[in-house]
């Protein structure tokens, strides 16, 4: 059974989201709907979800005393990691402690925080299938493990970066020296390693949301939402809709694939399970242990968003997977390098029909940050997706 509280009181639910993008404020938003007290932490001001949050703390949350200090102070019942780049080493020892309980697992926030971790447990332990790979440290660890049967074409990444930053294919041995040059300029943190991975060349590519939410005498259970289909630029989301047209065949084994990387991951709450399609086979690329970037098209298709699925199995409440309608979603990106931006063409872009909007409220913007999303409903997602395009290319943001 679980009692929620009144914010702002002794008996607060209070909840901490360590990361508090565009994500993490619609995650707050929803926790907010059932009164829950909530912290939104970030490493600026005012981020997205610091504007709708109960309390605003900015931190270094790679910084671990930092990270203590805070938890310490504030002593949340829940912690949630929305980003990566947190220090999860000091989140697993405060979980440990049992000075608070960390959304999955503090585990889970380790081994998905980099490449390595989860690619480990997904391949080597789990024995799920995903491209050949190799981790390297140099140049010529990147050579040889290419020479040794990755072969070309391949990808590689930093082993901490996400957005596809420091990514790049490589066709031939021409492109081997700039892709390594290109991961040490974009990873996270400044230390060379990189995943090199055979390339797959699938039908299509997929987001399984996954839940573990509990049931009613207490147990975990697992739901999964409909597909997500999506289209990635240089690695980085650009559209997504649902449901993704699949073969019977091709989501069952997408589900069970998702079944054993969260069961193994544990906890509860929502996950995005990314994978790569080709007639029946699916291999596992990765998984966020949260809301990922591909589901904002759920604002506009579930009964309930990705975002409030996780909100209700986190707090221990039951959950609905179902579908309401087809929908889409477009990327709305800065296009200039100011603060304060303005948006023009809101009105139209609101007129395509069936389409509804998200402005993240982002102090600064760049050309290739993501600003906003463009979301439309419709009978079926070819026309979901031409509404929402059309609509995030109304959307024209400008320096004031
Ligand atoms: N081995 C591969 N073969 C073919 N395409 C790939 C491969 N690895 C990655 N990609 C493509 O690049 C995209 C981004 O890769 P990946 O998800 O690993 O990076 P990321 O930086 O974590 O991105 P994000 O944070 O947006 O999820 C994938 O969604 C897919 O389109
Ligand atoms: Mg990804």
């Amino acid at each position: 059974m679980t009692t929620l509280g009144t914010p702002l009181s002794p008996s607060a639910t209070r909840v901490m989201l360590l990361g508090s993008g565009e994500l993490g404020k619609e995650v707050l938003i929803a926790l907010q709907r059932l009164g829950v007290e909530t912290v939104a932490v970030d490493r600026y001001e005012n981020a997205p979800g610091q504007q709708v949050a109960h309390h605003a703390r900015t931190i270094t949350m790679s910084d671990p005393a930092q990270l203590k200090a805070l938890i310490e102070a504030e002593r949340p019942h829940l912690v949630v990691p929305e980003i990566e780049a947190i220090a999860t080493p000091m989140l697993e020892q405060l979980e440990a402690a049992g000075t608070v309980t960390v959304i999955p697992t503090a585990r889970a926030a380790r081994l998905t925080m980099d490449r390595e971790g989860i690619r480990r447990l997904a391949a080597e332990t789990l024995g799920l299938p995903t491209s050949p790979y190799q981790f390297c440290d140099s140049l010529a660890e990147l050579q040889a493990a290419i020479d040794a049967g990755i072969g070309y074409p391949c990808i590689v990444k930093p082993v901490m970066s996400s957005s596809g930053k420091g990514q790049s294919k490589i066709d031939g041995p021409a492109d081997v020296q700039k892709a390594w040059d290109y991961a040490m300029a974009g990873g996270r943190v400044s230390h060379g390693r990189v995943i090199v991975e055979g390339f797959i060349d699938f039908d299509y590519e997929i987001t399984q949301l996954t839940v573990r939410a509990r049931g009613a005498s207490g147990e975990v259970e697992t739901h999964f939402c409909e597909p997500i289909g999506h289209v990635q630029v240089s690695g980085d989301y650009v559209e997504s809709w649902q449901p993704m047209a699949m073969t019977p065949a091709a989501i069952e084994k997408s589900r069970q694939i998702a079944k054993a990387v969260t069961d193994n991951l544990g906890g509860l709450g929502l996950f995005g399970v990314e994978l790569f399609v080709k007639g029946e086979q699916v291999w596992f690329s990765e998984v966020s242990p949260r809301p990922h970037d591909t589901g904002l098209v759920t604002l506009c298709t579930q009964h309930q968003s990705e975002f409030e699925l996780h909100a209700r199995a986190i707090l221990g409440l039951p959950v609905d997977t179902s579908l309401r309608n087809p929908g889409a979603s477009a990327v709305i990106y800065g296009g200039v390098e100011a603060q304060g931006i303005v948006f023009d063409g809101v009105d139209e872009a609101l007129r395509v029909p069936g389409t509804d909007l998200r402005l993240f409220g982002k102090p600064e913007s760049f050309t290739k940050r993501r600003m906003g999303v463009a979301l439309a409903r419709a009978t079926d997602t070819d026309t979901a997706r031409a509404n929402a395009k059309l609509a995030a290319s109304k959307v024209r943001p400008r320096e004031v």
